[in-house]
C-alpha cells in the first residue's frame, strides 16, 4: 500500500453481499462502493436486488446483481461465480440475509425453528466456507463480515431461536477466525442494536416498544442502516488488519449496560 493512501480504502476489492437488496446490507453495501469496492449484491428478491444494483451503479460504482438463496449453498457458489465473472474474484464476504421472529419460545413451532437455523446459521456458514475454499485454494487473503446482533451476546425475550442463530454467528466468527489466520483469512463480525428497517418496523411501530427501546438504549436513539457502514468498512479492510475474531457492537451502547 503506498504510504499516501488510506487504510479504509478497499479499491480493486470485491464484495459479495448477502440481503443486499435492502436495509442494514444495501448500506452496507453503500458503504463499500464508497469506499472503492466492487460490489456483488446476492439477493433473494430479484427486484430489491435489481433495484440496489442499479442505484450503485447510478452512482457511479461496479455492481452486478446475482440472484441468491443463501439457504442453498449451489446457489451461493453460483453468486460467487457471477461476481467473479462481472466484478473480478470475491475478497471480502458481509454474511448480512438473515430473517427475525418475535414470538414466545414455548410457542415457536419446529417449521419456524428450522427456517430461522437454515437462513440465519446455516447460510453463514455456507457463505465463509465457499469464501475460505476459495481464498485458500487460490492463496488469496479474504474478510469475511458476519452479522450478528446484540441479541446474539444478551438476552432477547421473545426471540430465543434467532438469539441462538445470532449466538451461533458470534461463535463461527471466533472458531473460524483462529482456523483461517495462517490463510490470510480474517474473520470478524458486527452486532447491531435495533436498527431501523422493514425487519424491526412492527416493533418499532408500537408507541409502547418504541419507548422501550430508546429508553434502554444509552445514546438515545434508534440506529439507521447507514450507522453500520463505517463499521463494516473497518472490518473488510486494511484498517483492520490485525483484528479478527472480534464482535464489533453497534448498538448505541445497549450492550455496555
Ligand atoms: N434491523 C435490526 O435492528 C437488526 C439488529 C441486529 C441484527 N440485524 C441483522 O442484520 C441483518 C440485516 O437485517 P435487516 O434489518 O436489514 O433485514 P431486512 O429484512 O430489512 O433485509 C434482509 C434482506 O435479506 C434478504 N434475504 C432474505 N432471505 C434471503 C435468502 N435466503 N437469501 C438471500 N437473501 C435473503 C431479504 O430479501 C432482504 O432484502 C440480519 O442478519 C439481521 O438479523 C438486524
Amino acid at each position: 500500500m503506498p504510504a499516501s493512501a488510506s487504510p479504509f480504502d478497499l479499491s480493486g476489492r470485491v464484495a459479495l453481499v448477502t440481503g443486499g437488496g435492502r436495509g442494514i446490507g444495501l448500506a452496507i453495501a453503500q458503504g463499500l462502493a464508497r469506499a472503492g469496492a466492487a460490489i456483488a449484491v446476492a439477493e433473494i428478491d430479484p427486484a430489491r436486488g435489481q433495484s440496489a444494483a442499479a442505484t450503485l451503479q447510478s452512482a457511479g460504482h461496479r455492481a452486478a446483481f446475482a440472484p441468491t438463496d443463501v439457504t442453498d449453498p449451489g446457489s451461493l457458489e453460483a453468486a460467487f461465480d457471477l461476481a467473479a465473472r462481472d466484478l473480478g474474484d470475491v475478497d471480502i464476504l458481509v454474511n448480512n440475509a438473515g430473517i427475525s421472529q418475535r414470538t414466545p419460545a414455548e410457542d415457536y413451532s419446529r417449521e419456524d425453528l428450522r427456517r430461522m437455523v437454515a437462513l440465519n446459521l446455516d447460510g453463514v456458514f455456507f457463505g465463509m466456507q465457499i469464501l475460505a475454499r476459495r481464498c485458500i485454494a487460490a492463496r488469496r487473503p479474504g474478510a469475511i463480515v458476519n452479522l450478528a446482533s446484540f441479541a446474539g451476546v444478551v438476552a432477547d425475550p421473545n426471540s430465543a431461536p434467532y438469539a441462538a442463530t445470532k449466538g451461533a454467528v458470534v461463535q463461527l466468527t471466533r472458531t473460524c477466525a483462529v482456523e483461517w489466520a495462517p490463510h490470510g483469512i480474517r474473520v470478524n463480525a458486527i452486532g447491531p442494536g435495533y436498527i431501523r428497517t422493514e425487519m424491526t418496523s412492527p416493533a418499532l411501530g408500537e408507541p409502547d416498544t418504541y419507548a422501550k427501546i430508546l429508553e434502554r438504549t444509552p445514546l438515545g436513539r434508534v440506529g439507521e442502516p447507514d450507522d453500520l457502514a463505517g463499521a463494516a468498512v473497518f472490518l473488510a479492510s486494511d484498517a483492520s488488519r490485525y483484528v479478527t475474531g472480534h464482535v464489533l457492537m453497534v448498538d448505541g451502547g445497549w450492550t455496555a449496560i
